[in-house]
């Protein structure tokens, strides 16, 4: 990594990510969380205190060690026996069938490989686990969708390879899964492209 992503992006999406409006949906991506989990993209840990009661442990991917770091004080009020377990969603390293459940808010759009990242959870996940997640992504509106591909490009240069245009609920159905309660609105607040957003919990078939 560079010293942009190594230095500067953690920072950005640590600022970016503690926007308070983001914390309902925080909560209720994690609402239904059970058991052992697999959290992609952990960032900063801004999840942690979403964790209900009957997760038992958390594994935590990301490849930013500084987004670990600031997650210090949020790691030392947890409940639950959190380990930094891996660097990246494409590539887990664990074994088939470990997890209850698994969780990515806002991660989704940043892996390049998208679709390998789904295979992983999904092989990671024990038969009927859960995949609990809020993602922006595209649009249902084409007007919105033709600007969410116009801007794509930049978007992608300057917040550290976040896509704006991925169908997030196909992506997850293609990968395997299939989706249960699924939400999908704008977040008052921001523009829609930004602002198209997914919550979900999606079963591993
Ligand atoms: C927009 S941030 C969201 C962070 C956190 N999930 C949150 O809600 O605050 C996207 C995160 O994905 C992480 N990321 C990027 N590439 C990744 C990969 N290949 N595997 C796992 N995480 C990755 C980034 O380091 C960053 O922490």
């Amino acid at each position: 990594m560079g010293i942009y992503e190594d230095r500067v992006l953690p920072r950005l999406v640590d600022l970016a990510c503690g926007n308070r409006i983001m914390d309902p949906l925080r909560r209720r991506a994690c609402t239904d969380l059970h058991g052992r989990v697999v959290e992609i993209g952990f960032g900063s840990g801004r999840n942690i205190p979403f964790y209900p009661a009957s997760v038992t442990s958390v594994s935590a991917i990301d490849p930013a060690g500084l987004g670990w770091k600031m997650a210090a004080d949020r790691l030392a009020t947890a409940t639950v026996p959190i380990e930094r377990a891996g660097l990246d969603g494409q590539a887990l390293p664990f074994d088939d069938d470990t997890f209850d459940s698994a969780l990515s808010t806002w991660t989704l759009c940043t892996i390049p490989d998208v679709a390998a990242a789904l295979r992983e959870l999904r092989r990671v996940l024990i038969p009927g686990g859960t995949l609990h997640f809020v993602e922006h992504g595209l649009a249902p509106d084409p007007k919105v969708q033709t600007w969410q591909h116009r801007i794509n490009p930049v978007q992608k240069a300057v917040a550290g390879g976040c896509h704006l245009n991925r169908d997030m609920p196909t992506l997850v159905r293609e990968a395997g899964f299939e989706l249960r309660e699924a939400d999908r609105f704008y977040q008052p607040g921001a523009p829609k492209p930004w602002s198209a957003m997914t919550v979900a919990v999606a079963v591993s078939a």
